[in-house]
């Protein structure tokens, strides 16, 4: 057995799927695009259009891909640091009165924000945009008092474009671009590839994927704009039964968590599954980070590590945000995965802690 890897391109739902998850995002408009920057860039036009002092205050410890929007519409970066111990926002409120928005998140799938502060930010006029990327299926994963939601659902199922901007009051103002045909193309490409991979086809393999998957994401960082998402993305999200991928992801995140032994060579990032909370991943902090992942690759558990340090502010200025860039890295729960593979890669975990 061996766990982790690309998802498979997800199949059409039938036209009377129950979805769901258009009501639970909520807001008065609400457009599908073509990935998460391109739904954070157009809610950044958006505001753009009464925000003139464009100063924005984001996470130090977050993906390049989600300041890229914040550079491409020429905003001035201001960073605030994170807690290693649930990863918890560490605002500066004397900064409020210096910016303009508010870049806010939760990660895989925990929100543990101050609610106080973004009341503040909302008294004091600061727009609040916040990425749902990995909050979006935890029931406190949408932030009601945000200006904006916006992210990305192509880490939680297989789908070529995955963007979802939200507007909570009013309706955007300007018109999507449609879809980039090269890269939807890309997409579809790697899912083949991927497929043929699963079916254990001859000449199909996981490198051919990944060069697949690289090739198309380098140029979506070069070319993303307020593009639109293909129809059938935006269907499927519509009519996607997310409730199944709500209680299969806290189900294996729950067992895991009771099975897998658990010291300081292996830590959770977050030990306990809060009612309400649908993960993205399992997170844990290792000492040694490599060699935890190549031990459980060696047991046929992949891991990803998210992310790769976007260098725009100065970590020495954020010690937080620092040791989390340098320990992290996350297991996949989701809804692929059976019991009998939880169990795999619980016995996974046994080793790298015995060995740890
Ligand atoms: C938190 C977060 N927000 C936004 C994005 C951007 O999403 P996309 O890759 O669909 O553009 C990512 C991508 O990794 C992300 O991790």
């Amino acid at each position: 057995m061996t766990i982790g890897g690309m998802f498979c391109l997800e199949k059409h739902q039938p036209p009377n799927a129950s979805g769901g998850l258009v009501d639970k995002l909520g807001g008065e408009d609400r457009r599908f695009c073509m990935s998460g920057r391109c739904a954070i860039y157009y809610c950044l036009r958006d505001l753009m259009e009464r925000d003139t002092k464009r100063v924005a205050y984001l996470p130090a410890y977050t993906c390049e891909t989600v300041v890229a929007p914040y550079k491409k519409a020429g905003y001035t970066l201001l960073f605030y640091d994170v807690s290693p111990k649930n990863l918890v926002p560490r605002f500066n409120r004397e900064l409020i009165p210096r910016i303009s928005v508010l870049a806010l998140c939760g990660y895989y799938g925990f929100s543990f924000y101050d609610r106080e502060f973004i009341a503040l930010c909302v008294d004091a006029g600061v727009a609040v945009i916040q990425d749902i990327t990995h909050s979006v299926f935890s029931v406190d994963g949408i932030e009601p008092l945000a200006d904006y939601n916006a992210g990305s659902l192509r880490k939680w199922m297989g789908i070529p474009s995955g963007g979802i901007a939200v507007k909570r009051k009013g309706k955007f103002s300007l018109p999507l671009l449609p879809p980039e045909e090269a890269h939807i193309q890309g997409r579809l490409d790697c899912f083949t590839e991927q497929e043929r991979v699963t079916n254990r086809e001859p000449g199909a393999s996981e490198e051919g994927v990944d060069a697949i998957f690289w090739e198309t994401e380098l140029r979506l960082r070069r070319m993303f704009d307020v593009y639109e998402s293909d129809p059938f993305s935006a269907e499927l999200i519509s009519r996607y039964p997310w409730e199944d991928l709500f209680r299969k992801r806290r189900d294996n995140y729950r067992y895991v968590l009771s099975q897998a032994p658990f010291g300081s060579g292996v830590v959770p990032v977050f030990p306990e599954l809060g009612e309400g909370v649908c993960p993205s991943h399992l997170s844990l902090y290792s000492p040694d980070r490599d060699a935890a992942q190549k031990k459980l690759e060696s047991l046929g558990v992949k891991s990803t590590f998210y992310w790769p340090f976007h260098g725009e502010c100065s970590l020495s200025d954020f010690p937080g945000a620092s040791y989390v860039y340098d320990h992290i890295y996350s297991l996949p729960v989701d809804q692929r995965y059976s019991r009998e593979a939880m169990a795999f890669l619980c016995g996974a975990l046994r080793e790298l802690a015995n060995s740890a």
